[in-house]
């Protein structure tokens, strides 16, 4: 078997590469290791920088996305009863679009297969050979068939736990780690949001956050111990310790109901150098992972997928390599802001078990500057909207 480009990965960073490329006639195949109920059944963040929106469209998917989400202005910052909003309209100009990943990449895989789209899935043992070359190919089984895959170059969008990272050798990947001493338990009711717009509390009680998926769907989250479990946690314990963290005002506004999804993810700052080794691409959660703190999770992957996207469509029709030379230097450059803007956001807004009374005077000071300050607004409302590509 032949294509141009097999993609790794069956997740939103593999699926918007391979519709983009498709709509300008490169083909591809795409290998998936589980089902499609499995990859949609992932709960995952919903806000949507405006640059993730237009490659959706350009990738003609947005329909139902253009449809169904909600444009947010900006966001609420709150410690304690004290609370003030970050306009990102008044501030950028721009806005933020709130639309599940899970619907992006369901919008995704149905587009794909609606088409000539080529995924397999419940793919086994995908090993990447000769990325050195001109001639990489790619091996898997399937159905206890072993398969064979030659192609002129391999992205890898198998996120975190995947294989492509692995395939640049040690010798010359260098991997960037910072890990966080709590994780997020996260609970989707089937409630109205308690506000407009999403609220991020740092209260001395530890962070919350509050969001939504649609009118009737929310999604709440608060900081907890990297030893709790989520069985560790009743619906009412989660809600009376939420309303605990927000201000009283939403707290008193607060609809709770039975949990449909309660989950706990760790948080950690994650990223490897190079992006490229030889044919293969590394996009998305493969090469870099980000605390959801500043929700750049899927948006960092946007550019990576922007950026690999035009490289491969300037290589395939006018045989120019500028674009894939440089594609490990441009998607890094964004992805370290990006990864300091989430890092910041968790520092600010996040209690740490080892923190001194002064560090929490340098938080409260900081917290204090940011609703004081219009410029320092303005820094987090340019880097939560989204940087330029
Ligand atoms: N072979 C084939 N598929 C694999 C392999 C493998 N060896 N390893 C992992 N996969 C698949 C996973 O099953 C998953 O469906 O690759 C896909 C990777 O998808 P994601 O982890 O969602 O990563 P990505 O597409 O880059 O999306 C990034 O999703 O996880 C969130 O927070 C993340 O918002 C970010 C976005
Ligand atoms: C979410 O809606 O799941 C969400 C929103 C913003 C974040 C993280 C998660 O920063």
């Amino acid at each position: 078997m032949r294509t141009q480009v097999v993609i790794i990965g069956g997740g939103p960073s593999g699926l918007l590469l391979s519709q983009l490329l498709h709509r300008r006639g490169v083909d591809t195949i795409v290998l998936e290791r589980k089902t499609r109920e499995y990859v949609l059944s992932r709960i995952r963040a919903g806000i949507l920088e405006v640059g993730f929106v237009e490659l959706m469209r350009e990738a003609a998917v947005a329909e139902r996305m253009d449809r169904e989400c909600f444009v947010h202005d900006g966001i609420i910052i709150s410690d304690g009863d004290e609370q003030f909003q970050i306009s990102f309209k008044e501030l950028t100009g721009s806005h933020v679009v709130v639309y599940g990943q899970t619907e992006v990449t369901r919008d995704l895989y149905d587009v794909r297969e609606a088409g000539t789209g080529k995924i397999v899935f419940n793919t086994e043992h995908v090993a990447i050979h000769d990325t050195e070359t001109i001639a990489p190919y790619v091996t898997y089984s399937s159905d206890g068939t072993e398969h064979r895959i030659d192609c002129d170059f391999v992205a890898g969008c198998d996120g975190f736990h995947g294989i492509s990272r692995q395939t640049i050798p040690l010798s010359v990947r260098i991997e960037y780690e910072k890990l966080y001493p709590f994780g997020w338990l996260g609970v989707l009711s089937e409630t109205p949001p308690v506000s407009d717009e999403l609220i991020y509390s740092g209260s001395n009680r530890g962070f919350a956050l509050c969001s939504m998926r649609n009118e009737n769907l929310s999604r709440y989250y608060i900081q907890c111990s990297l030893s709790d479990s989520p069985d560790d946690w009743t619906d009412d314990a989660f809600w009376t310790e939420l309303k605990r963290r927000i201000p009283s005002t939403a707290a008193e506004q607060l609809v709770t109901g039975p949990s449909i999804e309660k989950s706990i993810a760790p948080l950690r700052s994650f990223v490897t150098e190079p992006m490229r080794w030889g044919r293969l691409f590394l996009c998305g959660d493969a090469a870099h992972i980000v605390p959801p703190t500043g929700a750049k999770g899927l948006n960092t992957a946007a550019s990576d997928i922007h950026y690999l996207y035009h490289a491969l469509v300037q290589f395939f029709e006018a045989g120019e390599t500028d674009g894939i030379d440089r594609y490990s230097e441009k998607a890094l450059a964004r992805i370290w802001k990006a990864e300091r803007f989430s890092w910041w956001m968790t520092n600010l807004l996040h209690r740490f078990p080892e923190q001194s009374d002064f560090d929490l005077k340098m938080q409260r000071a900081d917290i204090e500057f940011l609703r004081s300050n219009r410029e320092a607004q303005s820094v987090l409302a340019q880097n939560y909207v989204g940087l330029p590509y």
